[in-house]
């Protein structure tokens, strides 16, 4: 099988966890660039990473890289792209657009004017055109465009990795999954001490722990957009598949998910169940204000009401308290806090041993760690 290049997306602050697990993949060629990581494989490597990857949120497939210093260069280059020879007549396609830099500064329009040019290529030569599906087409197309270096990409993902297949329920702010097992990996979690996510919402924490102790491709129970291609080779996906459920092993480590709220414990549950991790991961409704640790060490992922979308009244001695009860109730473990209120957790009372800058859905967030001794 040849070797092309890829590109792997994923949020701010993972590059490196990205990185490091395309390496254990088998990747060569790697190069970290600002939220995502380029790197060489062959199709048994963009499927792997598709299923595999905890950090990433999707692979996209460079096929054309160009200069244009204007929209009419933008349509000649795109124009001129062979898209007969990627997708036929009776497929779906879509196309999404990222810009930066001065020359082009509306996404949408890049969007349009690409759209048009492969459609007006496929109108002169079969007088007839492909359909765009905005919502599930067959290939979805991206044209990342910085300044005046533009690259047209495939995105073999399909839905966006999170979407791992096991978030049925969710509470109003729930964690993207990708940020939830970057942070994990961040951590340097050995797999096997006690995990505790205290303020669980939907359990996302709690969930991608399990899938890393268990050693689970979180990929295993989604499909993916490169499945629907003409040249998709099933033998080859399932090949790859199986050897990835082959490396699913036993774990005995404890990993804790616990919410105040009936609700979410429901949600949680069911989440957990979706992911088929009953055996792995306890749930239970507990105050974290009320709660103690069981082990003697471990590490507790945390991720409090910011005080915007969820209304906490006096916020600041809510993580005043947060502070407090780690101090008393978890000596010995590490605690990871991700939160976007960044005066609240001034409020915290402990030194960080180190400081990160996150996005949660949009919110700027800081990622502290924490050594409670
Ligand atoms: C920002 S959400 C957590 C979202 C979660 N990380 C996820 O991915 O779904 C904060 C959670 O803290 C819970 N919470 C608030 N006060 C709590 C307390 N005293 N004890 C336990 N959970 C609490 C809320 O019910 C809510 O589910």
């Amino acid at each position: 099988m040849e070797n092309y290049q890829m590109i792997a997306k994923t949020l701010a602050g993972l590059e490196n966890e990205l990185f490091a697990e395309l390496e254990n993949l088998g990747a060569v060629n790697m190069l970290k660039r600002k939220r995502a990581v380029s790197f060489d494989g062959d199709d048994a490597l963009m499927m792997k990473a598709n299923m595999a990857l905890r950090t990433s949120i999707s692979i996209l497939i460079p096929i054309m890289e160009f200069e244009a210093n204007d929209e009419y260069e933008l349509y000649d280059q795109a124009f001129a792209v062979q898209w007969e020879e990627i997708f036929g007549l009776r497929d779906t396609f879509s196309l999404t657009a990222t810009v930066s830099g001065e020359i082009f500064t509306h996404s949408k329009y890049v969007a349009l004017k690409t759209k048009d040019a492969i459609v007006d290529r496929f109108r002169k030569k079969f007088k007839s055109r492909p359909d765009v599906d905005t919502v599930d087409a067959d290939y979805q197309f991206n044209v990342h465009i910085q300044y005046n270096k533009c690259t047209i990409s495939l995105n073999s993902s399909g839905d966006s990795l999170n979407k791992r297949g096991y978030r049925t329920f969710s509470n109003e702010a729930p964690l993207n999954e990708v940020l939830a097992a970057g942070i994990i990996l961040k951590s340097s979690w050995n797999g096997k001490d006690d995990l505790y996510d205290p303020m669980s919402g939907s359990g996302t924490f709690g969930i991608e722990a399990a899938l890393i102790a268990t050693n689970r491709a979180p990929g295993l129970n989604r499909g993916f957009g490169f499945q629907r291609w003409s040249d998709y080779n099933q033998a080859l996906f399932y090949e790859v598949k199986e050897k990835l459920e082959g490396d699913v092993k036993e774990s005995e480590t404890n990993i804790y998910c616990r919410d105040l709220l009936t609700e979410n414990i429901d949600n949680i549950s069911t989440n957990v169940e979706k992911a088929n991790l009953e055996e792995n991961i306890k749930v239970r409704k507990e105050d974290f204000f009320r709660s103690e640790k069981i082990g003697e060490k471990g590490v507790v992922f945390l991720n409090p009401p910011y005080g915007e979308r969820l209304q906490i009244d006096e916020i600041n001695s809510f993580y005043k308290n947060i502070g407090d009860q780690l101090k008393k109730h978890y000596t010995n473990h590490e605690a990871w806090i991700i939160s976007s209120n960044l005066e609240a957790l001034k409020f915290f009372g402990l030194k960080p041993e180190s400081r990160h800058q996150m996005f949660n859905g949009g919110l700027e967030c800081k990622l502290n760690h924490y050594k409670l001794y």
